[in-house]
């Protein structure tokens, strides 16, 4: 039986980022990993049908469009001819460069590959079935869980991944929608909408609540559905879907308002269901330890400990964000602790990006939470409009906001719509953990012209002297 000083069950990026810090710090190390989707390659959900092919097709599709539209603004007349299979291909293509490189850093770190089904068989054992029903038994003084999570269902809406697809589907469709129906406007609901709206489909989105993109700071919310609608997709906030029927040709979706009131019948060709994502844990013998999961399955932790010795647990299968960079932070701080080291992760400082376009990011407190706490704010705002970089580049929409403490000036969260501002963000991130003052970005020199400038004025804007709006 192999003995090692750290097992991990899950490749993703809780578990990949866990085995090679663990081989880092000179632990042995072994990563169980059963693949995602039928497949065997590490990366996860992240890798294989999440961040990754979402993005892919993200950039794809926001190319495809830009050459359709804002192409000509700029004095370049093309006429874009979609080739889907080749958008799919380079997809494909990528995903696979970026799990093979995941082996790569398991080799380079002396990272212990294992593949196939990771079981909990009590105290400081680990089960392996493999594809072929053989079974190992890895002996662990620790045992890391980073099984992720899957799509959450919904009564009366079966996933054949035919004609209603989860995000999995949603990501491989065989040609461009005419119509799209999407339940749930979430991160996934958006960015893949975004994607086929793109493309040329007609996207109506249902959603239970009164808005888009709960957790998102209200104003920004706001904006954000006022430029989608612009793009084309349609909201029907406020509903609930009780049923849907696949036929051949599409599906029919019943809906209802959530007050109460008449049912209405939607058609489209393809109905994407994306209304969260929950635990994965099936088969995991957590009972052989004596861990039991919270209500919606969560595994519950104190510092990326269980409640058994020995056994923790990262990512997406704790609470949290289910975030693939929340799952990195935890992997780090898990095996530094195991390794006798202190390992430490902000909770408060785990940026959150919607990579549609304009793109939305945050970190921080929302203006909606610092109200209800009470905590006296001031805030900071700058248009797109007016940054000469977005002006020149025709991407004005949007705008960034900064909030931070009325007496102390540290900023409390900041909130960005608007072009690339995925990339921007983790400045903010920086000046947190550094629990720097808004003044501190406001006199930072940051370079002209560029859209990071936005940063800047919208700080300045705290004290009142943003100079260029
Ligand atoms: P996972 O990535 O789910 O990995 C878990 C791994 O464990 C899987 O390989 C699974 O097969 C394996 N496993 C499970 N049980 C067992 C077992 N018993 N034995 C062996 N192996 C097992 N997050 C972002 O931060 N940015 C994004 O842009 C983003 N985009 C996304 C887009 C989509 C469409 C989706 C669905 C998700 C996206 N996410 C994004 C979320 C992100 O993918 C997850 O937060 C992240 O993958 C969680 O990492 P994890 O390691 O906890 O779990
Ligand atoms: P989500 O939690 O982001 O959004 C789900 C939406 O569905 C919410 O607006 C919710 O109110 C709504 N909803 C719930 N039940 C409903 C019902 N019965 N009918 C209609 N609407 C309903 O979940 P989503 O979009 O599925 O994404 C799952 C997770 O994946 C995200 O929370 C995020 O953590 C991760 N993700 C992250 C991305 C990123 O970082 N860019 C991209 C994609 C996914």
């Amino acid at each position: 039986m192999a003995q090692y000083d750290v097992v991990i069950i899950g490749g993703g990026p809780g578990g990949y980022n866990a085995a090679i810090r663990a081989g880092q710090l000179g632990l042995k190390v072994a990563c169980v990993d059963k693949g995602v989707n039928g497949g065997d390659t590490l990366g996860g959900t992240c890798l294989n049908v999440g961040c990754m092919p979402s993005k892919a097709l993200l950039h794809a599709s926001e190319m495809f469009a830009a050459a359709g539209s804002e192409f000509a603004k700029l004095g370049i007349d093309v006429t874009p001819k979609l080739n889907l299979s080749q958008m799919m291909a380079q997809k494909a293509e990528s995903v696979t460069a970026l799990t093979k490189g995941i082996e790569f850093l398991f080799k380079k770190n002396k990272v212990d590959r294992v593949i196939g089904w990771g079981r909990l068989a009590g105290a400081g054992k680990v089960e392996v079935v493999d594809a072929a029903g053989k079974t190992t038994t890895l002996d662990a003084k620790n045992i890391v869980v980073a099984t992720g999570s899957e799509p959450a269902g919904l009564p009366g809406v079966t996933v054949d991944q035919d004609r209603i697809v989860d995000s999995t589907g949603a990501l491989s469709l065989p040609k461009v929608p005419k119509s799209l129906l999407v339940i749930g406007a979430g991160i996934i609901g958006l960015e893949l909408g975004s994607v086929w709206r793109r493309l040329g489909a007609e996207v109506t989105v249902v959603e239970f609540l009164d808005r888009i993109s709960p957790g998102m700071d209200a104003e920004v919310a706001k904006t954000f559905q006022r430029a989608l609608t612009k793009q084309g997709f349609t909201f029907k906030l406020s509903s609930k879907v009780t049923g849907a029927k696949a036929s051949k040709s599409g599906v029919e979706l019943t809906v209802e308002p959530v007050a109460g009131g008449a049912t209405e019948t939607l058609k489209a060709d393809y109905v994407l269901l994306a209304i969260g994502r929950r635990p994965f844990t099936e088969g995991l013998g957590l009972e052989s330890v004596g861990i039991t999961p919270d209500k919606r399955g969560f595994i519950p932790t104190d510092h990326w400990k269980t409640s058994a010795p020995g056994v923790w647990a990262i990512g997406d299968v704790t609470l949290g964000p289910m975030l693939a960079h929340k799952a990195e932070e935890e992997a780090v701080a898990c095996i530094e602790t195991i390794a006798g080291k202190a390992g430490h992760v902000n909770y408060g400082i785990v940026p959150s990006v919607v990579y549609t376009a304009p793109e939305v990011a945050w970190v921080g407190k929302t203006e909606e939470e610092l109200k209800a706490e009470g905590r006296a704010y001031k805030a900071g705002k700058f248009p797109f409009s007016a940054n000469s970089r977005a002006k020149i580049n025709h991407e004005t929409d949007g705008f960034v906001k900064i909030l931070a403490d009325a007496v102390t000036d540290e900023i409390l969260g900041a909130h960005l719509i608007g072009p690339s501002v995925s990339e921007m963000i983790g400045e903010y991130c920086v000046a947190m953990e550094f629990r720097a003052a808004s003044e501190d970005v406001a006199r930072t020199c940051h370079p002209h012209p560029t859209r990071s400038e936005a940063l800047r004025q919208a700080a300045m804007g705290v004290e009142g002297w943003t100079m260029q709006a």
